[in-house]
């Protein structure tokens, strides 16, 4: 049942039920034990950019390496639901390119479902790529990649008319087609408010308990990411001092011939090594 792999559906009937949990991951192990927890949902999130590539922004990177990290996620997931997010300018230039790049994450790196961010002229590209028969995520609130155009990385939806602007831009999405909407950076009233007025799940970043479900970055979480965290993160271990423990160890067991031990090391016959003298 573990190893069952989950369907859309399944996500869908979750709702009301009990809370949908995602993570993202980048890469084959941590993929395979965020699958081995039974997280329902992973995302190969263009966060890539930050925590693993350390970049400044998520719109430095592209298809190319999206694809590249969605492949080895999908490489080691059996249960979860694994979605591709597409990156800057994969879906917002022309709708054709949109479906085009999204049928490469489904066809390409073996991926469920594409996540992307809103913009202006969002609802005819999910409308596109949804009739192409590929399932969607729609994300609002705080949209990292056109955030210089929402006032920078703020919460969003902090006035009344700024958060009816939030109910409808999710209202819209449902009714273009996508299966869930990711909420980010949102107040929690709000996020309650859209969660209600929806029939399909949303799942929420910084958008507090009322959400259908929960997702963060997996470096945040883990405490592999050292730049930054921000306050809706909760780190369950920090692992980056015991990571550089273990580093400092092995190069000190180096340098003073600790290491490697003759348990690590192969041998040869004796009359053997004669036979070269
Ligand atoms: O890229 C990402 O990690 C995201 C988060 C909101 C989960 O989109």
């Amino acid at each position: 049942m573990e190893n069952q792999k989950l369907t859309i559906k399944d996500i869908l009937t979750l709702k009301g039920k009990r809370k949908i949990t995602m993570l993202t991951a980048y890469d084959f192990p941590l993929a395979a034990l965020v699958d081995k927890a039974g997280i329902d949902m992973i995302l190969i999130g263009d966060s890539l950019a930050n925590v693993v590539l350390g970049l400044q922004s998520t719109t430095e990177v592209g298809m190319a390496e999206m694809l590249h990290h969605s492949k080895a996620v999908t490489r080691a997931v059996k249960h979860a639901l694994v979605a591709g997010d597409m990156p800057y300018e994969s879906y917002q230039l022309k709708p054709e390119d949109a479906v085009r790049n999204a049928r490469r994450f489904i066809e390409e790196a073996k991926c469920d479902f594409v996540k992307l961010e809103w913009f202006d002229k969002c609802l005819s590209v999910t409308g596109e790529i949804i009739k192409a028969g590929i399932p969607v995520m729609g994300h609002i609130g705080l949209t990292p990649q056109t955030a210089d155009k929402i006032g920078g990385f703020k919460v969003q939806g902090k006035d009344a008319e700024a958060a009816r602007r939030l109910i409808e831009q999710a209202a819209a999405l449902e009714k273009s087609g996508c299966f869930s909407i990711l909420l980010e950076c949102v107040p929690d009233k709000i996020a309650g408010i859209i969660s209600e007025k929806l029939t399909i799940p949303t799942i929420g970043i910084g958008a507090g308990v009322h959400c259908d479900g929960q997702v963060l970055v997996i470096h945040d979480l883990l405490g592999l990411y050292e730049r930054f965290t921000p306050k809706f993160v909760r780190r369950y271990v920090n692992l980056a001092p015991s990571i550089q423990k273990a580093l400092e160890e092995y190069r000190d067991d180096v340098i003073k011939e600790k290491f490697p031990g003759p348990e690590h090391s192969f041998t040869i016959k004796e009359e053997e090594l004669q036979k070269l003298k």
